[in-house]
């Protein structure tokens, strides 16, 4: 026989099912001999107020400790028999963390299993550069306006960068990255998130469901990653964690351009850029246009037309443009238009990513969550590489922590059609 004291705690007891059927069957089955013969207690309260549940667990301890059950070792059925507002009102969801998988075929293993206990609307996968505000600022930005409106296609701009780097290495998390590297880390999921909202269509409407549409439709045409537009590092020193095998190909830096095969991208390419152990820190993206067509001033040298958002530190958004060198010389200049948070917006607050997410997840707006197809067509896009590194197929190349990376990533992005502007650095603002 199972030890413990049986405790049978019927919600709901003074219903018509509990009249009818509830206790009239628990009374046959007392005569039958299958419960034990203690009296029943009634408990009142309301559904909505803590007392009521307190002088239950109170009532059912005593019943516990008059039976003088070993701890730990009682036995409670609950019985709901409550009526369906009292349970359809409410909700139950859940926040999962990357890593979502490693792969596509164990992504979509877990995507099952959880699948198996929650439905899509309950499940709120993280990836909290979409808390970011301004990657939540891309959609007023591209829809709101009526400048990027007839700019923003392959007809005007020539390649797309969005660049994560940090100037620490893996300190004190070597065991975790080595597993997973930074492109599972970084680009598969943070980079890619905002390659969607960057280059998806306008949604119907500002539904979550209508903008994950979108996003979905943009993984769906990327196509597949090549060999030669890829490029891996991993900083001098990385192996020396005593959590990182000696021998690790795990890179810790990678460039690699995706190219989306659609009516308004074909032949742009989108770079995406991260690293560790880098020599700066900060996060953006950055739009650079075609030349301009005909240029009678001849300062394609100074220069192209950008437009930077960056992501972090010191938010912001500045465009790169041409202007008369102020003076008497009729000589051209680059300069910029710029939107410094935090001159812009003095006393603003800026929310913190995980901060705004979790309301998100309070209030029920799954928005900037990511949705199992887009998840799946994520990794669509990244496993084949990921495989073949884990493979030892391709190795990082060697990069000097502080550095700006390997050198061949920078050839790389040359190649792609960067210009880089030598002399001109962006300073924000101070106040
Ligand atoms: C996490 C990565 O998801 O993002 C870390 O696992 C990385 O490796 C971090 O450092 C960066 O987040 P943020 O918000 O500081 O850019």
């Amino acid at each position: 026989p199972e030890i413990g004291c049986l405790s049978i705690i019927v919600l709901g007891a003074s219903g018509d099912l509990a009249k009818k059927k509830t206790f009239p069957a628990l009374f046959h089955l007392y005569c039958q001999g299958f419960l034990p013969p203690n009296e029943i207690k009634y408990v009142s309260g309301s559904y909505d107020a803590a007392e009521g549940f307190q002088m239950l667990d109170k009532e059912i301890s005593k019943h516990e400790t008059s039976k003088n059950s070993l701890e730990g070792s009682s036995r409670r059925l609950f019985y709901l028999a409550l009526p369906p507002s009292l349970i359809l009102g409410g909700w139950t969801r859940i926040v999962v963390e990357k890593p979502f998988g490693r792969d596509l075929g164990s992504a979509e293993e877990l995507s099952s299993q959880i699948g198996e206990l929650f439905d899509e609307p309950q499940i709120y996968r993280i990836d909290h550069y979409l808390g970011k505000e301004l990657v939540q600022n891309l959609l007023v930005l591209r829809f709101a306006n009526r400048f990027f409106l007839p700019l923003w296609n392959r007809d005007n701009i020539d390649n797309v960068q969005i660049v994560f780097r940090e100037d620490f290495g893996t300190e004190g998390r070597g065991g975790y990255f080595d597993e997973y590297g930074i492109i599972r880390d970084i680009i598969q999921n943070h980079l890619l998130q905002v390659l969607c909202l960057v280059a998806m269509e306008k949604p119907v409407s500002l539904k979550p469901e209508r903008i994950r549409d979108e996003k979905v439709k943009v993984l769906q045409s990327v196509l597949p990653i090549k060999d030669e537009e890829v490029v891996l590092g991993q900083y001098e020193g990385y192996r020396d964690d005593p959590t990182v095998p000696d021998h690790s190909n795990t890179p810790t830096f990678a460039t690699v351009i995706l190219r989306i095969h659609n009516e308004r991208w074909e032949g742009v390419p989108f770079i995406l850029k991260a690293g560790k152990a880098l020599n700066s820190r900060k996060a953006e993206i950055r739009v650079q246009f075609k030349d301009v067509p005909g240029d009678i001033f001849k300062c394609k040298k100074q220069g192209r037309n950008e437009f930077v958002i960056r992501l972090q530190p010191s938010e912001a958004m500045y465009m790169k443009l041409m202007v008369k060198q102020p003076g008497l010389e009729m000589s051209t200049v680059q300069s910029e238009l710029d939107l410094s948070y935090r001159q812009r917006y003095q006393g603003v607050t800026i929310p913190e990513a995980y901060e705004r997410l979790i309301l998100d997840t309070i209030r029920g707006d799954q928005q900037h969550f990511v949705r199992r197809d887009e998840l799946k067509a994520a990794w669509e896009i990244f496993t084949p590489l990921l495989h073949r590194i884990d493979n030892g197929e391709m190795k990082p190349i060697p990069y000097q922590a502080g550095s700006r990376g390997p050198a061949e990533a920078d050839e790389l992005l040359e190649k792609a059609g960067y210009v880089q502007t030598h002399g001109y650095i962006w300073i924000p603002p101070t106040l």
